[in-house]
């Protein structure tokens, strides 16, 4: 998947790894890479743990049994393959986990991510003494490890600290598949299966392991069977745990103290860097969003609604460093669902990078400077009143009249209209033959232009009065008109082809300039002058004007809203006396 494709929204998730976000094929294979070995690395660790409780859980039965099938666990586990595959997976799955510790830039985490990390480091501390105990010193001096010796060595001064290490490998792994087997779809039913599963096998192997213990210890009361073979097996053993120790703590402190000097880094350096492509990077202290940080470095950078989540043409691909980003939030994710955005896409409004971060802007920003000095330019979403005007009967009113003079009364009436229009702030739109569709509130008004489009209708109804008392020798008919108000959120954009001067026409697109339109066309229906959506009325401040109140359905609309009808031109006038 390119990132124009990207940019265009076409991804269907086909070619993309979900779960990590990164595209088959590009040329980030190395970290989905990283996150399916740490997956299989776990895997293989959690087979062995589940086949050794599996084992212990035998204890309920006798030593024997445990040890015949400790035989098949060792052929499988202590061949060649195996041995690599197992210590090998011990070795990259810990490597992998400190790895990502590392890439952390926050302790902030849900409290099961807090208890994987904290099961996961203590689980060294009490493993490395039992396997240098058992598989150690059976290499290191040919020591019987089957289950009777072990238990013996094991009983009852280990007791405590090999039933923890059960319980805490078992809650690290329990927490590690819960995170891997959420997402899919069978999940939920099998939640209940798997809670069970996952509750009484541990339980079982307690309880297999301290069973048989108990039951060799009785067996023995009152004999002196010692734990080593030899003085010279006990003193090896005892150095192996010692060293086991020394190796665990150096290698814990470590790591502690890499964690701390990354933090310290990271506190001193400050500034974070985001850099995006070709070259182009800046400095900025977290806090702001990055659709801040590129407008206060000057950085072009799209945003149609303005940094209000809605539009995703703010939207970047992570090149780097999104692992620094919280999750999405749920309106990113909403709005990036809708073009099908892959997992590596954020929106620039919606994040506030922490650390380093590189991003690639997914569109284009030509001309994003000049989108700076006009809004407009790449659309503003804002509260305005649109009106519509018609001249009702006019083509059957034209068809009795020369074209010249239709043509001169045409004009007459849009520069009539027109000057109303402009002498209460409103924008003519455009013209629609004998239609007239214009703006209110384009500049940010508290009433969005709806008491301005309310007396602009009154005085467009009597400058119509005005002309049809001119133009009374020319016209069979006088005049007619019928208008539709309604006010809402719309997208103010600059729309089109370009004009001569290199700029395209300023217009209104949305739900609110088609509901103008659809009550213009209804004062035919109502043989009115004006029908006002109670949206207008409220934003002008004027509250229950009398009249006629209607609820009507609106073409496009699932809900009816609220209109108010006036069949005489001083009504209007009337009503803007009326304030709440
Ligand atoms: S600027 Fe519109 S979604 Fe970010």
């Amino acid at each position: 998947m390119t990132a124009a494709e990207v940019a265009r929204g076409e991804s269907t998730g086909k070619g993309v790894d979900r779960g990590t976000g990164k595209g088959r094929g590009s040329g980030r294979r190395l970290l989905p890479s990283l996150a399916r070995l740490r997956l299989a690395s776990g895997l293989v660790l959690f087979a062995f743990v589940l086949l050794h409780f599996l084992n212990h859980a035998l204890g309920l039965v006798s030593i024997a049994v445990m040890d015949v099938v400790q035989t098949w666990r060792w052929a499988l586990w202590r061949s060649p393959p195996g041995t690599i595959l197992l210590y090998g997976a011990f070795a990259v799955h810990i490597a992998l986990g400190v790895r990502a510790l590392f890439r952390r830039r926050t302790w902030r985490m849900p409290l099961n991510d807090a208890l994987q990390i904290g099961l996961g480091f203590a689980i060294p501390v009490l493993l490395v003494g039992h396997i240098l105990g058992t598989r150690g010193m059976h290499v290191a001096a040919g020591v019987d490890d089957f289950y009777e010796p072990v238990l013996r060595r094991l009983w009852p001064d280990g007791a405590v600290s090999q039933s923890l290490l059960v319980v805490i490998v078992w809650g690290h792994a329990s927490i590690g598949l819960y995170h891997w087997l959420r997402p899919k779809a069978w999940f939920p039913a099998a939640a209940p299966w798997l809670l069970s599963i996952a509750t009484a096998l541990p339980l079982l192997a307690l309880a297999g392991w301290i069973e048989a213990a108990r039951r060799l210890e009785l067996l023995e009361r009152g004999r002196q069977v010692p734990r080593w073979p030899s003085e010279e097996a006990a003193a090896l053993a005892e150095w192996f745990a010692q060293a086991g120790n020394h190796l665990v703590f150096a290698f814990l402190g470590a790591v502690g103290l890499g964690l701390i000097a990354v933090r310290v880094a990271t506190r001193l350096r400050a500034k974070v860097r985001i850099s995006y492509g070709g070259g182009r990077r800046v400095r900025a202290r977290p806090g702001p969003t990055l659709l801040e940080i590129s407008r206060m470095n000057g950085v072009p950078h799209v945003s149609i609604c303005g940094g209000r989540g809605r539009c995703t043409t703010c939207r970047v691909l992570v090149t780097a460093g999104g692992e620094t980003l919280p999750p999405r939030g749920t309106l990113e994710e909403t709005v990036l669902a809708r073009i099908d955005a892959p997992p590596d896409v954020r929106l620039a409004c919606q994040i506030r990078p922490t650390a380093d971060l590189g991003v690639h802007l997914l569109v284009p920003a030509e001309g994003a400077d000049a989108g700076q000095r006009d809004p407009y330019r790449w659309g503003v979403e804002r509260r305005i009143t649109v009106l519509f005007a018609d001249l009702r009967g006019f083509t059957s009113l034209a068809e009795g009249m020369y074209p010249y003079d239709t043509v001169f009364l045409l004009n007459s009436y849009f520069e009539a209209m027109t000057a109303v229009i402009e002498r209460h702030g409103g924008t003519v739109d455009k013209f629609l033959g004998d239609g007239i569709m214009a703006l209110f509130g384009t500049r940010p008004e508290r009433d969005a232009g709806a008491r301005a489009a309310l007396a602009s209708a009154g005085e467009m109804l009597a400058a119509l009065e005005d002309l049809n008392a001119e133009f009374a020798g020319l016209v069979p008919a006088p005049l007619r008109m019928g208008l539709g108000i309604h006010t809402g959120p719309a997208v103010l954009g600059r729309v089109g082809g370009m004009r001569r001067g290199g700029e395209r026409e300023l217009t209104a697109l949305g739900d609110t300039v088609n509901t103008a339109s659809r009550l213009e066309e209804m004062t035919k229906e109502f043989r009115c002058l004006l029908v006002t959506s109670e949206d207008t009325l409220k934003a002008a401040g004027i509250e229950c004007p009398g009249g006629d109140f209607r609820q009507v359905p609106v073409r496009g609309r699932s809900e009816t809203i609220a209109v108010w009808i006036a069949d005489r031109r001083e009504t209007i006038g009337d009503i803007l006396t009326v304030t709440i």
